[in-house]
């Protein structure tokens, strides 16, 4: 049949999107695919002339890793976790190249950034994953300054030791700061007796054992039975996650062998703060100080100083913190769990807390990104929303199903948009758990003036609207950074359609 023929021409293996479809008005249209002349058009359109290349390599790889205590044996990009942080300057092109030296298939994801669609390393919407033992080189520019992590988009990879954070500096901005201090927090399962990929199993009863509750000590139903008697629920999001995990970490350190930050006293230091884990929202505090929010998901927000913080799944945030002297434990406590990533700012004498020790800053004002307000120069400028498309997020536990308008990825119906328009997505959970939903290669905003965001949380029973303007063409992955609810099924992509 020549529509198919048409669609191996196009996109070779990558196709499980729905690359045909009917427009409002009844119109055959056709996807705007990840090698089309548009997305190419729009990467030239962010290349000046004498743009810079930024290389650099990534080698995702079996390694054993010292979490400063715990040694496991895991999948990582190098010795070291996170891995290599990636840096450069707004309107630079990066040049990686992936060493794919894992004994299976993997891709990397440029979290955040308004990149060319081909370039946005989704197996099966924008590329064909890379094969073990093979090499794939990933070339884009990188339009806006912010903090920003890569990740692999293939299946629950991002529950091992594969993250690094990607920092795009800003050119016209040197930042009016003392220091800088990065800090990636993670849950921690892998090389503990199950990987994630175990994990996955058991929730879909695939697994040895039977159903997740009583074949899994520390999980949870979303619905409050569980097979420990827990519930890992949160004051502020309700069900908290499906895992309880062994470790929490803090720049890939558990608490009991934390990092040490040091500065001076009145000194301005830069945190930022990425979550990079899978199905853990982490309260942050420094005991002491005020977080003062500058940024978010990369872009200025109208700054907000608060206690405390929390963070979602991969969101980001810019913190200003001026020191004070002494020794400070920064805790992220996991959200509605047992357990929190720790580590300790030092700029002056005094003995160190202990690795257990509570701020109490973790129990007063809590921050939200999504209260956060854009600055002027960021904020989306008033528009009529050309399409809305509602996204009913629903599931459960058991079965281990997360569904968008009822249907599991890649099930799903995408959601067509036309360049140009001005899009609302809404989301309406209808479950009992909170998702930080993510749309990958646009920028936000949450409706109203809200912060410009790229992941937001939507707590039970809630409704968020975001808007964006179609300005990035091709298909594009949007799903809930809660991995194993992506993994099960929460994903659909907005497509572009001619
Ligand atoms: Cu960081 Cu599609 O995700
Ligand atoms: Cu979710």
């Amino acid at each position: 049949m020549t529509l198919i023929s048409r669609r191996q021409v196009l996109v070779g293996a990558v196709g499980s999107v729905g690359l045909f479809g009917l427009g409002a008005c009844g119109e055959v249209t056709s996807a705007v695919t990840p090698r089309s002349a548009a997305v190419r058009g729009a990467e030239a359109g962010r290349r000046a002339a004498g743009q810079r290349t930024i290389t650099g390599q990534l080698t995702p790889r079996l390694v054993t890793l010292d979490l400063g205590g715990p040694i496991v044996r895991t999948w990582a990009y190098g010795e070291h976790l996170p891995g290599p942080l990636l840096r450069a300057t707004a309107g630079d092109q990066l040049r990686i190249v992936v060493d794919n030296q894992l004994p299976t298939e993997t891709s990397i994801h440029w979290h955040g950034i308004a990149l060319r669609n081909d370039m946005d390393g989704v197996p099966g919407i924008t590329q064909d994953a890379i094969q073990a033992g093979k090499r794939f080189t990933y070339e884009f520019t990188a339009p806006d300054p912010g903090t920003y992590f890569y990740h692999p988009h293939v299946g629950v990879q991002l529950d091992r030791g594969l993250y690094g954070m990607l920092l795009i500096d800003d050119p016209a901005d040197a930042g009016s700061y003392d220091s800088e201090w990065t800090v990636v927090l993670d849950d921690w399962i892998d090389g503990t007796g199950q990987t994630p990929d175990e994990v996955l199993a058991k929730f879909n009863g695939t697994g040895q054992g039977s159903s997740p509750a009583d074949s899994m000590p520390g999980m949870t139903d979303a619905t409050g039975m569980s097979g420990m008697g827990e519930t890992l629920t949160s004051p502020i999001l309700g069900g908290a996650g499906d895992i309880n995990y062994p470790h929490y970490l803090a720049n890939g350190r558990v608490p009991t062998g934390a990092q040490t930050f040091h500065a001076k006293p009145g000194q301005k230091i830069l945190l930022r703060l990425v979550n990079a884990g899978s199905d853990t929202a982490f309260r942050v505090a420094l005991a002491g100080h005020q977080l003062t929010v500058t940024h978010t998901d990369g872009y200025p927000v109208q700054p907000v100083s608060t206690d405390a913080l929390l963070i979602g799944m991969g969101e980001r945030f810019d913190v200003e913190v001026t020191a004070a002297d002494g020794i400070f434990p920064l805790v992220a406590s996991a959200e509605g769990k047992r357990g929190q990533a720790l580590a300790y700012l030092r700029t002056g004498a005094g003995r160190t807390p202990e690795a257990t020790v509570t701020p109490s800053e973790l129990n007063r004002r809590v921050l939200l990104g999504n209260d956060l307000r854009a600055t002027d120069p960021v904020r989306l400028a008033d528009k009529r929303i050309d399409r809305t498309h509602t996204l009913v997020l629903g599931g459960a536990m058991s079965p281990y199903r997360w569904t968008i308008n009822g249907k599991a990825f890649p099930q799903a119906s995408p959601l067509p948009v036309t360049k140009g328009q001005r899009v609302r997505l809404r989301m309406i959970n209808h479950s009992m758990m909170f998702h930080p939903m993510h749309l990958h290669g646009h920028t936000f905003a949450a409706s109203g003036g809200g912060a410009r965001k790229d992941t937001i949380i939507v707590r039970p029973m809630q409704t968020v609207e975001v808007d964006f303007d179609a300005t990035n063409p091709g298909q594009w992955a949007t799903h809930c950074h809660n991995i194993y609810h992506a993994e099960s099924g929460m994903m659909t992509t907005v497509s572009y359609r001619n």
